[in-house]
């Protein structure tokens, strides 16, 4: 085998690894968020209105106070629209906080109000929950929340607020369910 041939071959190798990489990575190969489709988008909006509208509003705006913990010392329903900041996570983690609730990536100690969807929602309904979510956020905020795509599937967009620790056991549990629907 001539050297060229093989520098040839390590670098398809460096290059397929890569392109991979960058797909798995970005959860473009896993992940099943697809917002410019419409019927899932009105799916996912139904389903936002019977199942989130109570505590998140019914567009998206969330409860008053919402950074600051009440008086049993849990957090208020977040925004989900651009004034809140579920678009700090990738998919997946919106993915795990809706499947396995709040409470699993909240501190022990405080507990979350969000409930687990595990046994109300399929995979399916659940991404069409997420898409109508990003369905109303600006083009600005999609394009910032590519980036916790890019990066969150391995938690690093929890890390821009401290949470990467308290992500990582509720992706492995859940990590298995997340590209089937
Ligand atoms: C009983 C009230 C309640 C319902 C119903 C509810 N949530 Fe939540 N949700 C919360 C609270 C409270 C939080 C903030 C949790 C915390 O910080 O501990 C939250 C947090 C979230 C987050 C993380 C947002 C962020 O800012 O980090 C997402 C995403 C979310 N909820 C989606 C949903 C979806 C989708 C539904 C419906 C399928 C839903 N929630 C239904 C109370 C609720």
């Amino acid at each position: 085998m001539s050297r060229n041939f093989i520098l040839l071959s390590i670098t398809y190798l460096v290059l397929a690894g890569g392109a991979i990489g960058y797909l798995l990575l970005s959860g473009k190969i896993l992940e099943s968020s697809k917002i410019d489709d419409p019927a899932r988008v009105a799916m996912g909006g139904e389903l936002y209105q019977a199942n989130c509208a109570s505590c998140h509003g019914v567009n998206l705006e969330g409860q008053p106070n919402w950074r600051e913990t009440k008086a049993d010392d849990k957090y208020p329903a977040s925004p989900l629209n651009e004034n809140g900041r579920s678009w700090i996570h990738s998919g997946f983690q919106m993915f795990d906080i809706i499947k396995v609730g709040g409470a699993s990536v909240a501190p022990r100690s405080i507990g979350s109000d969000m409930p687990a969807y595990e046994n109300k929602l399929d995979n399916k309904q659940i991404w069409a929950v997420i898409d109508y979510i990003k369905s109303r956020w600006p083009a600005k905020i999609l394009k910032i929340n590519e980036s916790a795509n890019l990066f969150g599937g391995f938690c690093v967009s929890g890390s821009v607020f401290g949470q990467t620790k308290k992500y990582s056991p509720v992706s492995k549990k859940s990590i298995k369910e997340r590209g089937k629907i």
